[in-house]
């Protein structure tokens, strides 16, 4: 029998004085220098590229939803996050919990549903449904993967598009691609903050993305090649169709990795004075860590920093980000839903 658990369901009213702590420590943290300053900057002596924080940025970034969040309780809406995991993968739980806790900073009110692993793809559509028609939910996010029986597409699709914060909807897909966004998708809109608020802006560069993804990839190329300030890049889309990728990875001043690929992009396979963002997330063996492994990037950190002009890190970089446009999704979401 299909068995619903609704393990956790916890609305955060929590409390001005978390905020004004959260406010006040990204305050004083943007305040800083968000790279590493003209002294580590690459000039062809081998000195390490400036280190593109993602920390930092996420926390300029919440700290300018401050007021948008203040316009927003003076009319007495709260945005409120839902998450929908199905399964017990623990990477998902781990990503849902870290979602939950960042909304909870923020003073979001935020919901896990958690189903299990058999759910039938009937019953979770019934669950997005319910949270489509729920007026205190703004964002939805049905967090993946999910289990081979669910069509990824079937979920997708069911969430309100007005509430889709991960921008998985066809409709919001399509108008990201004709450069008219409702929300802007996560992680890749998290790369374009780092680079721009990291002072590399994309215009007229040649911008190499390594990797097509749904998620990632794809997206992220429809960001970057707008003619728009802030975009206005000359891209390329790299897979494991490309024919000779070191020559791609070689030309770009702006190289992204998004693999999945342990360390796969090696410093000969970049040139002097490049921008780096590695979105990669992947864990390898290492007996002297915690828990036996590690989290490295897709690429190859100490080495291609060596010839970056800036480059960001694994853990720390584009992952910090995500959930901040996250953030930045459901304020929006809110701001959209009390225009309408
Ligand atoms: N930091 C974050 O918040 C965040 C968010 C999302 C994802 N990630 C991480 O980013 C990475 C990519 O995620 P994803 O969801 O986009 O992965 P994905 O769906 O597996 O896509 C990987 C892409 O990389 C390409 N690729 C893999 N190996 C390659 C190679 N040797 N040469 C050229 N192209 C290669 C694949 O090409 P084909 O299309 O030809 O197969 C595919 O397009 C993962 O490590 C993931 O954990 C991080």
């Amino acid at each position: 029998m299909e068995r619903r658990r609704r393990v956790f369901v916890r609305q955060n009213q929590r409390t001005k004085s978390r905020c004004a702590l959260a406010v006040r420590r990204s305050l004083s943290i943007v305040s800083k220098a968000i790279t590493g300053g003209p002294s580590s900057r690459f000039s062809g002596d081998g000195l390490p590229g400036e280190l593109i924080d993602g920390k930092k940025i996420a926390d300029e970034v919440r700290a300018d939803l401050k007021p948008r969040l203040a316009t927003l309780a003076e009319r007495g809406i709260v945005p409120g996050l839902a998450a929908i995991i199905v399964g017990d993968d623990p990477g998902s739980k781990l990503y849902v919990k870290m979602k939950g806790k960042a909304s909870e900073e923020m003073g979001l009110a935020h919901w896990t549903v958690e189903l299990p692993e058999d759910v039938s793809e009937r019953r979770l559509l019934d669950e997005i449904a319910r949270l489509n028609a729920d007026s205190q939910v703004h964002g939805i996010l049905v967090q993946q993967p999910l289990p081979p029986k669910i069509r990824v597409e079937a979920a997708v699709s069911a969430v309100d598009p007005r509430k889709d914060v991960d921008c998985f909807h066809p409709t919001n897909v399509g108008l990201v691609l004709i450069g008219r966004p409702r929300f802007a998708p996560a992680t890749p809109a998290g790369v374009l903050e780092l680079l721009l608020r990291s002072g590399n802006d994309p215009g007229g560069k040649d911008v190499v993305i390594v990797g097509r993804s749904n998620i990632v990839g794809k997206p992220l190329a429809a960001l970057l090649m707008q003619k728009a300030n802030g975009a206005n890049a000359t891209v390329t889309v790299a897979h494991s169709g490309t024919r000779d990728l070191p020559s791609h990875t070689r030309r770009a001043d702006i190289l992204i990795a998004a693999m999945g690929s342990p360390r796969f992009v090696r410093a000969d396979m970049v040139r002097n004075g490049v921008v780096v963002i590695d979105v990669g997330i992947n864990r390898i063996p290492d007996a002297t860590a915690k828990g036996g492994y590690r989290t490295v990037g897709d690429v190859d950190f100490e080495a291609v920093r060596l010839k970056a002009k800036a480059i960001s890190p694994v853990p720390g970089g584009v992952g910090p980000m995500t959930i901040a446009m996250l953030l930045t999704n459901t304020v929006r979401a809110a701001e959209l839903s009390a225009e309408s």
